[in-house]
């Protein structure tokens, strides 16, 4: 008998739903909530209302693209944290429905670890154990995965995430919400000629609030001089600080490689989309006899192909969860 799995991810701003039979993604929608790029960051509340609109339709569209039925499913998979709370319910709730109505199991997923595992979703695949840098806007961690695809966290970030770090630049500098992708695009058109400082923080650990605070002094005191100094030096800035995100960024990396002897290194999140990232990583790979892994864009930002990839792990190991069971904001790793 195949295995079919429906997931459902509703952590923060994107609606998805993903089919996937027999470990094999056969689809995968995402509905991007645009309301939040008028407000310089996701409102919660919006957040969750807007899931409630798109859920139903996404699913839809997701068993056709399949070309399956409802009644074909095996087991609903779902995010069950971390992420906005109002988000999270609908989903999960959406999820304990659809599965009590036909009658089948139902299967939690870690959204931080489905980012990773969405390694798993297509060729190559890394060898275990690897390490994998995830990076998105909520978190920042250095993960060893072993030979059990059981993960260790061997470093995160002790303030704001990467992500945010994109965001607020992005926030300070007048562009839309999430910055990254802008900044990522303007960067492409700037050289890094600031210099932004690289925190002093101990073992596998980041930190990204300093340089938060240095690019906000930077830009006010660069303003009293010359009102235009952003429009004029836009593409410049972004390169600036993106080059500084992925050098706190490496930097730790290479130290989990040397300190684990991995050689096997991957990255995962929305930051993953970043193209300066993905190149760096890409000719350290070269320079130090890593074999680097860097997921397909749509697998990097929120989607549910990562959910159904890990559902479908847990269902070949008969990991079910309860009917009870409840969203968690900040559910543990
Ligand atoms: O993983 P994700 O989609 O959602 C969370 O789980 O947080 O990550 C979203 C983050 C945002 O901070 C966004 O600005 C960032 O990923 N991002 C990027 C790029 N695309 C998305 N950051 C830098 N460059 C990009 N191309
Ligand atoms: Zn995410």
């Amino acid at each position: 008998m195949s295995i079919k799995i429906l997931a459902i991810e509703s952590s923060c701003d994107d609606t998805s739903a993903s089919v996937i039979i027999d470990a094999k993604i056969c689809s995968n929608v995402v509905s991007t909530q645009e309301i939040h790029e008028k407000y310089g960051g996701v409102v919660p509340e919006a957040a969750s209302r807007q899931h409630q609109i798109s859920i139903l339709p996404v699913i839809k569209a997701a068993l056709d693209k399949a070309g399956i039925d409802k009644s074909d499913l095996n087991a609903i998979a779902f995010t069950r944290g971390p992420g906005l709370l109002g988000s999270l319910i609908v989903g999960v709730s959406f999820a304990k429905s659809m599965a009590m109505a036909l009658n089948i199991p139902i299967i939690e997923v870690h959204h931080m670890k489905a980012h990773v595992l969405a390694h798993f979703i297509e060729d190559p695949i890394p060898a275990l154990p690897f390490l994998c840098l995830t990076v998105s806007g909520g978190h920042t961690q250095i993960v060893k995965v072993n030979k059990d695809k059981s993960m260790d966290i061997l470093g995160k970030t002790l303030d704001d995430a990467a992500g945010e770090a994109f965001d607020k630049t992005g926030k300070m500098l007048g562009l839309p919400y999430p910055a990254g992708p802008h900044i990522d695009r303007a960067a492409k058109l700037g050289s890094a000629k600031f210099e932004f400082p690289e925190p002093k923080v101990d073992d596998l650990n980041f930190s990204f609030s300093g340089l938060k605070t240095a690019i906000l002094y930077f830009i006010r005191d660069n303003i009293k001089e010359n009102p235009k100094f952003i429009d004029e030096n836009m593409n410049d800035i972004c390169a600036s600080v993106q080059a500084r995100i992925i050098s706190i960024l490496m930097n730790k990396l290479k130290k989990a490689a040397t300190q684990t002897g991995i050689k096997e290194i991957s990255i995962a999140g929305g930051v993953s989309a970043n193209s300066g990232l993905r190149k760096v990583l890409t000719d350290t790979g070269l320079d130090l006899g890593w074999n680097t892994y860097i997921p397909k864009f749509e697998y990097c930002t929120d989607n549910a192909a990562m959910i159904a990839m890990t559902a479908h792990f847990k269902y070949v190991k008969g990991e079910f969860a309860k009917q009870d069971i409840t969203p968690a904001a900040r559910l543990p790793f």
